[in-house]
């Protein structure tokens, strides 16, 4: 596939013209203070661009504007620099919208417990800056979902709200979000941003705001190209992983290392592209996001094999991990049953402190189901919050990294290969660890004690 790359200068050359082009100061108001929207208030404040940070939630609000951060991977001291430019300012107060010409919108967009969409949060969003837009005025949705939810339902709530039209009196557009946490390499400023508008004159204005901040806009034809521009990029990662990890299994029964399969495979210099097994999917992205289409396809009547079936390979590798664990302890003379087992990484992927979705918490529900005593060990995930969930783990603490708490496990599974924690140690201290990331092919180990699952 080629796409077409503007740089930012192109798109100034491009598009700015008097009635398109936004004044810098006044400002961009980015609503949901989460993995996405802070990143980016972030990285518009470091351009200048001076952000009115929006949350529902009062504590993330006043820390922020103490210049704390509360997302691992985003540093306090960058806070305090936009604070002190006075480039940021946090607030629940959604009517210092009207001060703003444009409006960026980052909130959750989960399942329900039927795993339907659950887009609640962007229409209350909705509902909640109608009443403050000004004319003129630029509304950008970033939150991943459905086609159609930026031109049909955020559009419908803003215009019965707002008493204005899409498209003449505001402007519409979609630009999904590739935020890459944890990874060191992933700007927000350089990664390619797709920019989605409901007319050429909305996408005109959504290039101007981004041009601002971002270097490479790639500007699509519509918003719900954009949509599912983005639907398409989480899908072809779940199916791959849902693909690896069936070879998995299969290689697994095999006596074939899938890890050395791949690291193979991948010597081809084309037409391959490497991914990795793991215990299941995790995050707020990939195990949610594809059904988000699954579920607008069923308004056309088409169905979406591929991703239920990369879902159901996924889902089942918990259970794959479990009986894993069952084969290491029986070996040892254990049964799960009454044997101490602790899970190393809660995190859904290294070195993040976020335990979204994390498969770890479906790997720690199985084992202590089968009457296993369960603990956990992440440095980033000290304690376990309030979700509804998980609420049965909540309060939990993570164990010290200590010898002899490590010794006092009858087996290891590691979960998330965080980078900080020692795997020669854990070889070390451990009597018998299942590995799912392949965390332990460095180390020196007794034979027989790690068993890849
Ligand atoms: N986390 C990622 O890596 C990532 C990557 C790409 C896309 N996305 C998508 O971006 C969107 C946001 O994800 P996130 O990870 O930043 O979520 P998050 O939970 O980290 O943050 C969302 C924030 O929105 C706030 N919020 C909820 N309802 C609100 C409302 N009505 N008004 C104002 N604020 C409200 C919450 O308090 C929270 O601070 C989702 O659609 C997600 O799928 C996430």
């Amino acid at each position: 596939m080629l796409v077409r790359l503007f740089s930012t200068n192109t798109i100034h050359n491009h598009i700015m013209n008097p009635e398109t082009s936004l004044t810098v100061n006044a400002g961009v108001a980015v609503i949901g203070m989460g993995y996405v929207g802070l990143p980016l208030s972030l990285q518009f404040a470091k351009s200048g661009v001076p952000v009115l940070g929006i949350d529902i939630d009062d504590s993330k609000v006043t820390r922020l504007n103490n210049g704390e951060s509360y997302i691992r991977h985003i540093d306090s001291e960058k806070i305090r620099e936009m604070r002190a430019g006075g480039l940021f300012e946090a607030t629940t107060d959604f009517s210092r919208i009207s001060g703003v010409q444009a409006v960026i919108i980052c909130v959750p967009t989960p399942l329900s417990k039927n795993r339907d969409p659950d887009i609640s949060y962007v229409l209350e969003t909705g509902r909640a800056i109608a009443p403050h837009l000004t004319k003129g005025a630029l509304v950008v949705l970033e939150s991943t979902t459905y086609p159609g939810t930026t031109d049909e339902n955020l559009r419908e709530v803003i215009e019965a709200g707002s008493g204005m039209v899409a498209g003449k009196d505001f402007h519409l557009a979609y630009s999904p979000e590739r935020e890459d946490p944890g990874n060191p390499d992933s700007k927000v400023g350089e990664v390619p941003k797709l920019v989605g508008g409901l007319t050429p004159a909305c996408l005109e204005k959504a290039l101007a705001l981004y041009g601002k901040s971002l270097k490479n806009l790639v500007p699509v034809a519509s918003c719900r190209v954009a949509e599912a521009a983005k639907l398409l990029e989480n899908i072809f990662r779940s199916v791959n992983i849902a693909l690896v990890n069936e070879l998995k299994v299969v290689y697994a029964a095999m006596g074939i290392d899938i890890w050395e399969v791949v690291a193979a495979a991948k010597t081809k210099p084309f037409g391959f592209m490497p991914f990795y097994p793991g215990p299941g999917l995790g995050g707020h992205c990939i195990p949610i996001d594809p059904f988000y289409l699954t579920w607008k396809a069923r308004e056309f009547d088409c169905a979406t094999r591929f991703i239920e079936l990369a879902g159901e390979i996924n889902t089942s590798m918990p259970a794959y991990v479990v009986g894993r664990v069952a084969e290491a302890l029986n070996h040892l003379g254990k049964a799960v049953n009454g044997s101490r087992v602790l899970v190393v990484g809660l995190a859904y992927k290294p070195n993040v402190d976020d335990e979204r979705e994390s498969p770890s918490y479906r790997l720690m529900g199985l084992l202590k189901e089968r009457g296993a005593h369960v603990s956990y060990y992440d440095p980033y995930v000290p304690v376990i919050g309030m979700t509804r969930e998980h609420a049965e783990w909540a309060g939990t603490r993570s164990v010290e990294w200590e010898e002899s708490v490590i010794r006092s496990h009858d087996l290891v599974v590691v979960a998330t290969a965080h980078a900080c924690v020692d795997y020669q140690q854990l070889a070390d201290w451990a009597a018998c660890v299942v590995d799912t990331r392949n965390a332990m092919a460095g180390v020196k180990t007794a034979d027989g004690k790690v068993w890849k699952a």
